[in-house]
């Protein structure tokens, strides 16, 4: 089977792009990093990138330097773009170039709470079941097709950190499942 080739984009700690790593790394896994993307400098998750020898880039901020992020995808012949914690909007002139291999990870589930502090959004609104989605990027936020969902129950004493945390367990599982099932669909 032929691998697909993931570019993963982050602007901070980086914990799904870990697990995309880990997953890649399994044998048989239908998909392989070519390269890690950051708008920003510190982001903990460059340097765990950089640990494992991915080739890795830090791009302008302000303003987001798009071209150059293509520019970098290209030059791996990224397959799939998998946007995981990248903080910043692709606007359409990008996303028409990556039309449908663009994908995100997002902390609940959509069409509920879109944008940022999902989490806080769901705890907010007093819901009992959250979770978490992962959707192609359109150039409307949070508003693209969904490829993958697992609900997360809401606890009683759960405050934005606990919560947070049970649904990124899930984020971890639902992102290899979405890039498993693009990179079967492929092949
Ligand atoms: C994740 O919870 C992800 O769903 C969220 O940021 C966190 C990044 O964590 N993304 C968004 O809220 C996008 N709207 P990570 O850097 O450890 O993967």
């Amino acid at each position: 089977m032929k691998k697909i080739k993931l570019g993963i984009l982050i602007s901070g700690r980086g914990s799904n792009m870990q697990a995309l790593i880990k997953s890649c790394n399994e044998q048989g896994f239908p998909a392989e990093v070519a390269c890690v993307i950051t708008n920003n400098s510190n982001a903990a998750g460059l340097k765990a990138a950089e640990q494992v020898k991915i080739p890795s880039f830090v791009v302008n901020d302000k303003p987001l330097d798009a071209d150059r992020i293509h520019e970098i995808l290209i030059q791996h012949k990224v397959d799939l773009v998998c946007l995981a914690g990248f903080m910043r909007i692709l606007k359409a002139d990008f996303l028409s170039k990556w039309d449908n291999k663009v994908i995100n990870v997002h902390p609940s589930l959509l069409p509920s709470f879109k944008g940022l502090n999902a989490q806080e959004q769901a705890l907010k609104a007093g819901v009992k079941i959250t979770g978490c989605t992962v959707h192609y990027v359109t150039p409307e936020v949070d508003a693209g097709a969904i490829i993958t969902q697992t609900a997360v129950p809401i606890l009683p004493n759960d405050d934005v950190n606990s919560l947070s945390e049970r649904i990124l367990v899930e984020e971890h599982k639902c992102y290899r499942e979405a890039v498993k099932m693009i990179a079967e669909e492929q092949n």
